[in-house]
């Protein structure tokens, strides 16, 4: 079996750079065909594990979330778009892998300790928020996922879930599926910059653009991006490293891009080779990657624009497919119950047991 599994946590809406990083490889893979099952999840009780005291964001943004990859063409036939506090036995299959993982080793987690600084908890951590990479270990294993697509900041989740399925299998006996990550295939892809340059784009850092931006809020973003701080006239030559414009362009810019909006170029190296020659301005490249970026986000808009019309079944599918996702956990909680010997009262194995002690001792 090929089974998909990913997730995001509800905190804001998505952006170009979750589209680049994740989405957009999520939609090619659920119309490629090659699987046989595929899961999206609203990660909602693990935003809680930060956001304890802010229910009403996270509540918001689950629906946000749910719009934005729908709208990017998550097609609700094929894949279970579901949310993860509707899914109870992903926390008792948590609870149970917590045994197995020591507190040293949460606590070496570099994405964890990364995190831990940004949020200020060094001198106070929630149990919870140090307790998610096994969380995700169960949402992992629960669907027994072979392939998990995620950025590489989440290569640390699933090295623990690695671990995890490890022991897990080694104390209990073969049992759960382990996982594979599936990394983003450009070097563009691994990492979209934020408008000001700075490496990610992050919703806390202010520099993002979403998804569900009207045209002129691109168009003003763009304009105000980050470029080559050197190149202050046209003649001067540019650089193109560590342009934001340009990064931009190589993670969407193609072949036919030029040709309907910029023909006097060939392709993005010919018009990187004018840039460093001198002579091209800034504000010239960014209408271009106005264009560019339109043609991607025109298409979701157009079809975030249909999801919101009809809310109610959104919600229903919703509902639906946590159902669904519920069931098939579930199925996995009982065969990870029957490896650890709690499962008391399926079969009569228990009862037998009892009765061949105590008839045992009465001889
Ligand atoms: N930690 C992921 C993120 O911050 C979200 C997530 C939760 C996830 N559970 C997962 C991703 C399981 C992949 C698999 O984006």
């Amino acid at each position: 079996m090929n089974i998909i599994l990913t997730g995001d946590r509800p905190t804001g809406r998505l952006h170009l750079g979750h589209y680049v990083g994740s989405l957009r490889r999520r939609v090619e893979l659920q119309n490629s065909g090659m699987f046989d099952e595929i899961y999206i999840m609203i990660a909602d009780a693990q935003a809680l594990t930060d956001n304890a005291e802010n229910p009403g964001k996270i509540r918001e943004n689950v629906l946000e979330v749910a719009l934005d990859n729908l709208s990017v063409g998550l097609d609700p036939e094929k894949t279970v778009l579901f949310i993860q506090s509707g899914v109870p036995a992903l926390t008792e299959l948590c609870f149970y892998y917590t045994n197995l993982v020591t507190v040293a080793r949460l606590q070496r987690n570099p994405t964890v300790k990364t995190e831990i600084k940004m949020r200020g908890f060094e001198s106070s951590i929630p149990v919870g928020f140090l307790n998610y990479p096994i969380s995700q270990a169960a949402d992992i294993t629960a669907f027994d996922a072979t392939i998990v697509p995620v950025g590489d900041d989440q290569l640390p989740m699933l090295e623990q879930c690695a671990e995890i399925v490890h022991k897990f299998n080694a104390v209990y006996g073969e049992t759960l599926v382990m996982p594979k990550a599936l990394l983003p295939e450009t070097e563009a892809g691994m990492r979209l910059p934020g408008l000001d340059g700075a490496a990610k784009m992050s919703k806390s850092l202010g520099n993002c653009i979403y998804l569900s931006d009207p045209p002129e809020e691109v168009r003003t973003k763009v304009m105000s991006m980050f470029t080559d701080p050197n190149h202050l006239r046209v003649e001067d030559p540019g650089t193109v490293e560590g342009n934001a414009v340009f990064t931009y362009l190589d993670a969407f810019a193609t072949a036919d891009h030029f040709t309907r909006f910029l023909p006097a170029y060939e392709n993005l190296d010919a018009l990187k080779d004018h840039y460093r020659r001198g002579g091209l301005g800034d504000v010239k490249v960014k209408r271009f990657l106005i264009n560019v970026l339109e043609d991607t986000l025109e298409p979701i808009r157009a079809r975030r624009r249909y999801w919101e019309s009809r809310l109610p079944e959104v919600i229903r599918y919703l509902e639906a497919s946590t159902g669904t996702a519920g069931a098939k956990a579930e199925q996995t909680v009982r065969r990870v119950r029957a490896a650890m010997r709690i499962n008391y009262f399926e079969g009569g194995s228990f009862l037998q047991e009892g009765l061949t002690r105590y008839t045992t001792k009465e001889k």
